[in-house]
């Protein structure tokens, strides 16, 4: 037996785990297979991150490990030990929605809510890395994700009316941009 066994993660043996959850170290245990989404349901009390799917189509556990977004349902909750993890709570850390959420209610763009947290934790994400994107762009970034509910139309105007708020615009009731005077 090799001396790295003493490492190798037992079917059924509580692991603990720490990560930094949406700016706070937590802790919890869980079993080597648990999936990420799970622990932070059910662990970590984070229920703000749905599960649809299960296996990485919907979109609606998208978490952001480490700042980049990610399925949760993809993810072993044994992989975040010692990373940060922000969940869709992270978003209104002072019950304050930030400016994507109050955009989302703005246009109307959840119904449901079912995919919401997901959606907009993928849309933060791009937003940092694309700042003005297009509607072309905001369109096929959202389609790695599942709304019953929207018809996506509202979901878009809102992801445009931020860029164009945080980029100096704003966009008119009609989704018009103008120049901030
Ligand atoms: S629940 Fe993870 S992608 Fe659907
Ligand atoms: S608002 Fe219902 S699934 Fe998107």
């Amino acid at each position: 037996m090799s001396k790295t066994s003493t490492n190798i993660l037992r079917q059924g043996e509580a692991q603990r785990i720490t990560l930094t959850l949406n700016g706070r170290e937590r802790s919890g245990h869980c079993e080597p297979r648990e999936l990420l989404s799970d622990f932070l349901r059910h662990e970590l009390g984070a229920t703000g991150t749905h599960v649809g799917c299960e296996h990485g189509v919907c979109g609606a556990c998208t978490v952001h490990i480490d700042g980049v977004a990610a399925r949760s349902c993809l993810m072993l909750a044994v992989q975040v030990q010692g990373r940060r993890v922000d969940t869709v709570e992270g978003l209104a850390p002072d019950q304050t929605l930030g400016d994507l959420q109050q955009a989302f209610q703005r246009h109307h763009a959840l119904q449901c809510g079912f995919c919401t947290a997901g959606i907009l934790m993928s849309c933060a994400d791009y937003l940092q890395r694309v700042p003005d994107p297009s509607e072309g762009q905001v369109r096929e970034m959202l389609s790695g994700h599942i709304c019953r509910c929207t018809g996506y139309t509202p979901i878009v105007k809102a992801v445009l009316d931020v860029a164009a708020c945080r980029n100096g615009r704003v966009r008119s009731e009609q989704g018009r941009e103008v120049e901030h005077a």
